[in-house]
C-alpha cells in the first residue's frame, strides 16, 4: 500500500480539493483506495458525503487499542473507502503525544490496513505540528499544492528545509493550485519556483468555478462534470503521481 498524503502548512491551497480529485481517480483506475481525514474540519467527509463521525473519539482512534478498521465506511464510490473526520480530532496532536511513539504512530495503524488498499490518502489539516511529523512518518509522498504567490511558494521551501533536518522523509511532491494564469505574479512566481524545482509535477490545477462547485455538489468533480478540462486536469495529476508511487 502506497501512503500519500495532502499537506501543506499553509491553509486553503486545494489540499482537500485535490485528496478528494485524485482518490476518485485513483479508484476510477481500479485501485482500491482509502482516504483517511485528518482534518477536524471535515472536508474531504462531507466532499464524500459521510457523516461527520470518529467512533469513540480520535483517543480511540489513535490509542493503543486503535484498529483503522473499525472506522472504514463506504463511500458512494466503488472502491473508495473514507475514515470520516469530526471536531474530536482537534485533539490529536494530545491524543498523539499520549502514544509510546508519537511519530510512528499513524505508520503503525495504517499498517493495520496494508493489504486491503492499494493507496491511503491522508487529506491533512494546515499547520505544522506534532501530527504532521507522524505524517511524515507514515508517508510515502507529500502531495503538496502550491498557489503561486510569494506566501504559499515560501512555505513549500519551509517545509522542504524541515524535511532535510528528518531521518527518511517523505518524497515531496509539490505542483501549482489555483492558478490565474492571466496574474502577472502567478506568472512570475511559477517561473521562479520551477527554476528552483524541476521536479515540479508539471499539471497546473487552474483557478476555476466548476473546481469550486464541489461545494454544492458534494462530489469529486468528475461526477458531476465528466467533460471539464478540470476533470481532466484531476486525471492527469492523478496519471503524474502515480507514474511516480509506482517508478
Ligand atoms: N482549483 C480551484 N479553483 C477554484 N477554487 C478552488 C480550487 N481549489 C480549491 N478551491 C476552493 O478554495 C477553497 C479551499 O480549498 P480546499 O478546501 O481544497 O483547500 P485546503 O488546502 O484543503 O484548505 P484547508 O487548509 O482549510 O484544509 C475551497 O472553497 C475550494 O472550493
Ligand atoms: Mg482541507
Amino acid at each position: 500500500m502506497k501512503v500519500l498524503a495532502t499537506y501543506s502548512i499553509k491553509g486553503g491551497v486545494g489540499k482537500t480539493t485535490s485528496a478528494v480529485n485524485l482518490a476518485r481517480e485513483a479508484a476510477a483506475a481500479g485501485s482500491r483506495v482509502l482516504v483517511w481525514d485528518l482534518d477536524p474540519q471535515g472536508a474531504a467527509t462531507f466532499f464524500f458525503r459521510i457523516k461527520p463521525k470518529v467512533k469513540g473519539g480520535t483517543q480511540r482512534l489513535v490509542g493503543a487499542k486503535g484498529d483503522l478498521v473499525d472506522h472504514v465506511r463506504a463511500s458512494d464510490i466503488g472502491g473508495l473507502h473514507v475514515i470520516p473526520a469530526d471536531f474530536s480530532l482537534r485533539h490529536l496532536d494530545l491524543h498523539l503525544d499520549g502514544t509510546k511513539r508519537p511519530t510512528e504512530r499513524l505508520a503503525s495503524l495504517l499498517a493495520g490496513v496494508d493489504g486491503r488498499y492499494d493507496v491511503a490518502l491522508l487529506d491533512c489539516p494546515p499547520s505544522i505540528s506534532l501530527a504532521s511529523e507522524s505524517v511524515f512518518g507514515a508517508a510515502d509522498f507529500l502531495l503538496v499544492p502550491v498557489i503561486p504567490t510569494t506566501l504559499s511558494s515560501r512555505t513549500l521551501y519551509q517545509l522542504s528545509e524541515f524535511l532535510a533536518g528528518q531521518q527518511s522523509p517523505p518524497a515531496l511532491l509539490p505542483y501549482f493550485s489555483m492558478v490565474d494564469g492571466r496574474k502577472r505574479l502567478h506568472r512570475d512566481v511559477m517561473e521562479a519556483v520551477r527554476s528552483e524545482w524541476p521536479d515540479l509535477l508539471t499539471t497546473v490545477v487552474p483557478n476555476a468555478s466548476v473546481i469550486e462547485r464541489m461545494g454544492p455538489e458534494r462530489a469529486p468533480v468528475a461526477a458531476y462534470a465528466p467533460a471539464s478540462a478540470a476533470a481532466r486536469t484531476f486525471a492527469s495529476l492523478w496519471a503524474e503521481v502515480a507514474a511516480r508511487l509506482w517508478s
